[in-house]
């Protein structure tokens, strides 16, 4: 099974082993809108390290449901708001999987069809960005909320073979830039500020499940468990329980509920045809060389064909610091949907001086704007044009195949 990085290869590996260790905080009814804060299991974090962790069978809400929104952040274990120059959250993907019910408690009976993700209808080939929702340290000012009467169905029975049931899985990314000689390039997972094994290049394989070469700068391959980021001599600081905390919330399923689909956008998919075939290869992330252009922004883009369209009704960008803005565009130039970076500048949680602290949020007015089966869609991401690793462009589009009556 493809997935979006090595380490989650990797993670998947073992997915079927770890007991699940959420549990809920509280739960509200809000008029029909219904709210829960869950939190994960904790993993140990000290300066300079980085976590990479997946927990599979999330608390998430049961049966057939419409998603309304889905936020998280990260959290010490007296459920502070840890900041993001201290603990960095590089990103967080929640996953859909189908599991046999009855499959085998020994790993080793177990077969590649009993676990399975149902993936997003995004155009990345295989595995790659299969989650529904996500986003990294934008996450706390960037709002995944869907207007009336939209919604992400989920747990459609359905949609679920007989034998299986629908269950979801966290996959995070985390980095302690505490110590660390440079936050930035940590934070980039640029390969030369890790103490990487020092078999680094030879084990590891790329997203086409090359081998790395020590082209490779940095990225998600140089951010595996427990690695660490290069550390200022003698710094001293205190390791913690660091725990995702996520806010979900839904409503039952009706007729009064319109689905959308959850599409996500690489502005790295390189999109090719044999012949009546659309081929895409997303590479997740992307390096922005050195001595770059000057003042204007360093622009990564894709043309992406949508097999089906829908009525845009919310867009956004998952994209890291140095973030210009991000814009998908309609075949005939028209604008779809910019999104635009808000930095921080205080102290406190979710403001963060010279972080991306959010992304906006495109709300069209429901049947405005519309992209027809078969259009080419064309992405921009912009960054400040510096060397940069791991740099990210995805953007993130719910479509409505109808609009209220
Ligand atoms: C689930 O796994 C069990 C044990 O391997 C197997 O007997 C059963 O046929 C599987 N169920 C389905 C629906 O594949
Ligand atoms: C990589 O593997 C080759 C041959 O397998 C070996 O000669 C070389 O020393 C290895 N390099 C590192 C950095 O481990
Ligand atoms: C194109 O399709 C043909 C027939 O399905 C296949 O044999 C060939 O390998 C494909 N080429 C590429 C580049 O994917
Ligand atoms: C996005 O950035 C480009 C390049 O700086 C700029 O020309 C454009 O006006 C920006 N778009 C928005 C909507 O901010």
């Amino acid at each position: 099974m493809e997935f979006i990085s090595n380490a989650m290869i990797l993670s998947f590996s073992i997915l079927l082993l770890l007991p699940s260790t959420s549990y809920s905080l509280y739960q509200k009814p809000e008029n029909h809108i219904k709210t829960a804060i869950f939190v994960t299991g904790s993993f140990e974090m000290g300066p300079g390290s980085i976590a990479t962790k997946t927990f599979e069978n999330i608390k998430f809400p049961r049966g057939h449901v419409g998603i309304k929104s889905f936020d998280a952040e990260l959290v010490d274990q007296e459920g502070n708001s840890i900041p993001s120059y201290e603990t960095y959250l590089h990103h967080w993907f929640a996953i859909k999987y189908h599991q046999n019910i009855t499959m085998s408690p020994n790993p080793k009976l177990r077969r590649p069809e009993d676990a399975f993700f149902q993936r997003n209808e995004g155009t990345c080939n295989g595995g790659i960005l299969p989650h529904y929702w996500g986003f990294g340290v934008e996450s706390r000012g960037t709002t995944s909320k869907i207007p009336d009467p939209f919604a992400i169905e989920q747990g459609n029975p359905t949609k679920i073979k007989n034998g299986y049931e629908e269950k979801w899985l966290l996959n995070i990314m985390v980095i302690d830039t505490r110590g660390a000689q440079d936050k930035k390039a940590c934070t980039q997972c640029r390969c030369d500020h890790m103490n990487l094994p020092k078999d680094f290049y030879n084990v590891t394989r790329d997203i086409h499940n090359q081998r790395l070469t020590t082209n490779y700068k940095g990225g998600l391959f140089c951010c595996q468990d427990n690695l660490q980021c290069k550390q200022i001599e003698g710094f001293q600081g205190s390791r913690r329980m660091v725990s995702l905390r996520y806010k979900i919330s839904w409503v039952d399923w009706n007729i009064y509920q319109i689905p959308v689909k959850v599409y996500i956008l690489d502005s790295t998919d390189k999109v090719r045809s044999n012949g009546s075939k659309i081929l895409h290869d997303c590479l997740a992330e992307y390096t922005i060389p050195a001595g770059g252009g000057g003042d204007s922004p360093h622009v990564q883009k894709a043309n992406i064909p949508m097999e089906n369209g829908g009525y845009l009704i919310y867009g956004t960008a998952h994209m890291h610091s140095g973030v210009v803005n991000a814009t998908l565009y309609g075949q005939d130039g028209r604008t779809l949907c910019t999104s635009t970076p808000k930095y921080g500048t205080g102290k406190e949680a979710g403001n963060e001086k010279g972080y991306l602290i959010g992304m906006s949020v495109c709300y069209p007015q429901p049947g405005s704007i519309k992209i027809h089966d078969g259009e080419i869609l064309t992405l921009e991401s912009r960054y400040k044009n510096e060397f940069r690793t791991g740099a990210m462009g995805h953007f993130y589009i719910y479509l409505a195949e109808e609009l209220p009556q």
